[in-house]
């Protein structure tokens, strides 16, 4: 597009695929794309002709009896201003009608066969839940979205507690997530990729840090995606992992989080399940590495100030079976 050749410097900043809209991975943002595209070159060439008048009335050689004695000049002067005037007024009534025609196509109908997810906001990560008519087969997860390309998804949004704002830039605009009421967005993603996504709608201390990604993959890998999703848990089987799992049962991780297939079955927090699996851990803020888990665990405050995760005291040995067990949680 027009961005690669205007803004391929801003762009040449980011690895492709990162957090931008001026690399669009679908048709959504690829109307936004040229939207924007579109009031860029426009925008540039006003300020190019306004910028030359400014320069050419400043440096044009004018005698101070001139404007006196050529009265002449009040004609020409009133149609230039008109002229500007009515220009502005044509582009941007222009921008009006481009700006509405976008949004429409951006909104219209997803068709039958768009898959659904519902996206709950909460401070500050994002509940990710893939429904389905056996609720069996539901799949809870967070702070990770995956898609199958080339199929139109419908994000149903909801919130827990305040208004936050679903943006992946790559893929589409915004839409609010407001309490008491249910928003949708949806997209389709056409280029497989990882997108970063972000709230968009100030909620908070850590709204900052409450991110998330969108993984748009080939439908074959996405469906087996769902269908880990599905599963329980695994038992572990290593005695490490397993002398987590019971430091897990026995701390106070289980006021807040779930992991299928185990009593911990609390929502207040992000589902376990899979965690092993995810890229990221607390909304996007570090990669889900052993030793980030393991500062995120002891110290959450420390990371995301504000966030609802209380300090855990845990031994050291009690950490290393933790962190075994969180690890089988593939
Ligand atoms: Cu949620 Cu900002």
């Amino acid at each position: 597009m027009l961005a690669g050749a205007l803004g391929g410097l801003v762009q040449s900043a980011f690895p492709p695929g990162a957090h931008s809209a001026l690399s669009p991975a679908g048709r959504q943002a690829q109307l936004v794309d040229r939207l924007w595209d579109a009031m860029y070159l426009v925008s540039v060439v006003v300020f190019v002709l306004v910028v030359g008048a400014l320069f050419w009335a400043a440096l044009r050689r004018r005698q101070p009896t001139e404007v006196a004695d050529s009265p002449g000049r009040e004609p020409s002067l009133r149609a230039s201003v008109l002229g500007a005037t009515a220009l502005t007024i044509v582009i941007l009534f222009a921008f009006l009608i481009a700006d509405l025609a976008t949004g429409r196509a951006i909104t219209a109908g997803p068709g039958q066969e768009a898959l659904q997810i519902r996206v709950t906001g909460h401070q500050w990560w994002w509940e990710v839940q893939y429904r389905d008519s056996l609720p069996q087969n539901w799949a809870t997860t967070a702070n990770e979205v995956h898609i199958p390309v080339g199929r139109p998804v419908v994000f149903e949004l909801r919130s827990a507690d305040v208004i936050h704002s679903l943006w992946a830039p790559n893929l589409s605009g915004k839409r609010d997530l407001i309490p008491g009421d249910e928003t949708s967005l949806w997209f389709q993603a056409d280029t497989p990729g990882v997108y970063r996504g972000q709230c968009a709608e100030f909620c908070g201390h850590q709204h900052a840090k409450m991110a998330f990604l969108v993984v748009a993959e080939h439908p074959d890998s996405f469906a087996r995606w769902l269908d880990r999703q599905r599963d329980t848990a695994r038992t572990p089987t290593h005695p490490l992992a397993r002398r987590g799992q019971e430091v897990f049962l026995g701390s106070p991780c289980v006021m807040c989080h779930a992991i299928a297939g185990t009593p911990a079955g609390s929502r207040v927090g992000p589902d376990l399940t899979h965690l092993a699996s995810r890229r990221t851990i607390a909304a996007g803020t570090l990669p889900n590495t052993r030793g980030n888990l393991a500062g995120w665990i002891l110290d959450p405050q420390r990371v995301k100030p504000g966030a609802q995760m209380p300090p855990t005291q845990l031994g050291s040995e009690d950490l290393q079976a933790l962190l075994a067990y969180l690890e089988t949680l593939e």
